[in-house]
């Protein structure tokens, strides 16, 4: 994905946003693997509150710091559900003016899309489990497994 990435920014520098608190480990491994000239900023949004489903509302509760006119943007997302984050964020930041904004998630649970916000860079398609593990939680835990694991109800 580093390679892809790196290859179709055609050495133009780019913002990579973090969205908290899922995608921390995703974005530190990719960020590195990659050779562009990387801006880090974060952003976070709540639509779980602690369960299994997705709640449907998107509330920012930290936004960006930097101001992201005129710049390659890419959101960096752990996974990707029912869809509504992604179309809310790719909505938000397109309202800001980047020179591009694409996305790129590291999971995709394909069956389970309400809304269909484009994502040019997934890495691994997986049914429609729930998964904890590298930055993955539920309820806040099992962020810091350093493997990806369905979370069994026992
Ligand atoms: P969506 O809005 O339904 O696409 O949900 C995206 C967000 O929900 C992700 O950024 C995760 O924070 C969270 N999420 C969705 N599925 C899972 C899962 O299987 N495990 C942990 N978090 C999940």
């Amino acid at each position: 994905m580093a390679l892809k990435i790196d290859e179709e920014l055609g050495g133009e520098p780019v913002v990579l946003i973090g969205v908290l608190k899922g995608s921390i480990h995703f974005l530190s491994d990719l960020g590195r693997a990659m050779k562009s000239d990387a801006e880090i900023d974060f952003l976070q949004t709540s639509s779980y509150h602690g369960g299994k489903s997705s709640s449907g509302v998107v509330q920012i509760r930290k936004d960006l710091d930097i101001n992201i006119e005129g710049l390659n943007v890419i959101i960096v997302e752990d996974i990707v559900d029912t869809g509504v984050t992604l179309s809310h964020l790719r909505e938000l930041l397109s309202t800001r003016k980047p020179k591009s904004l694409k996305v790129v998630a590291l999971l995709s649970k394909e069956g389970c899309r309400k809304v269909h916000p484009f994502v040019e860079y997934i890495g691994f398609e997986i049914p429609n489990e729930f998964v904890v593990g590298y930055g993955l939680d539920y309820a806040e835990r099992y962020r810091n497994l350093p493997y990806i694991a369905i979370l069994r109800e026992e």
